[in-house]
């Protein structure tokens, strides 16, 4: 089973709108006719209608980092996926680790917009990890687990098939200590289990699944090259044109 490289990068809160369109035109000119690997980039929601308008008729898609699971209402300070697909939205990052330690999200949380992210035809990237602490307890298996199980309940076949998920061990978020590619590739063939158990062989060969921590242009390559590492989500590189570009040429 051929599963496409996708490369994803999670701009965080980061750069002005100004910045948001230098780095998309940078892209645009080096990266946007790229075919053989999957490619996207996630800016602050607010920027995420001018950056798709930037990467207009090229192979760049763009996402959000986090969506509400109703589709309208009184929400205030939410938006929706309905919202998202309006100005250009393709993925959705769900569960990231911040959004999880710092804004309290729950696996449940996470299940209700992985739900509707998959009902509205956007695509999620829903990330898994372990603590430092937990990865020290040697609980990564029941935490990655637990984080599977409860980010993709109810979720169906067809639906896990076309879904996308982020290993993102949280000790190696913006810390530059990247998992050895031996250590990420563990996890991956843990996740693969994980899918297959729950839906099958062929499923389980078909879902992509990204490691992401400390990813540069230096280490992309040789992590990468692990069978079960389809790609990578890339923070801090992915501010800058050159190491995404680089990342993705490595790809
Ligand atoms: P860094 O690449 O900055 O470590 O961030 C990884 C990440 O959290 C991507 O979602």
């Amino acid at each position: 089973m051929l599963r496409k490289i996708f490369i994803a990068g999670n701009w965080k809160m980061n750069l002005t709108l100004s910045a948001s369109l230098e780095l998309s035109a940078g892209l645009r000119g080096q990266i946007g006719g790229v075919s053989d690997v999957e490619v996207a980039v996630c800016p602050p929601s607010v920027y995420v209608q001018q950056v798709a308008a930037a990467l207009k008729d090229t192979n760049i898609g763009v996402g959000a980092q986090n969506v509400y699971h109703k589709d309208k209402g009184a929400f205030t300070g939410e938006i929706s996926t309905g919202m998202l697909l309006d100005i250009g939205a393709k993925y959705v990052i769900l569960g990231h680790s911040e959004r999880r330690h710092i804004l309290h999200e729950t696996n449940e949380d996470v299940n209700l917009k992985t739900l509707a992210v998959l009902a509205s035809g956007l695509t999620p990237i829903v990330c898994v990890g372990e603590l430092l602490a937990e990865r020290e307890a040697g609980t990564t298996e029941a935490v990655v687990r637990d984080q599977f199980e409860g980010s993709f309940a109810d979720v169906s076949a067809s639906d896990m098939k076309r879904s996308v998920i982020a290993y993102e061990p949280v000790w190696a978020i913006g810390t530059g200590k990247v998992a050895t590619p031996d250590q990420a590739e563990e996890v991956h063939v843990f996740v693969r289990s994980l899918i297959e158990k729950k839906y099958g062989k062929e499923v389980a060969e078909s879902v992509r699944i990204q490691y992401g921590g400390s990813v540069n242009d230096e280490n992309a390559k040789e992590i990468l090259a692990k069978s079960n590492v389809d790609g990578a989500l890339v923070g801090g590189a992915s501010l800058k044109v050159e190491p995404f570009v680089k990342i993705v040429k490595s790809a």
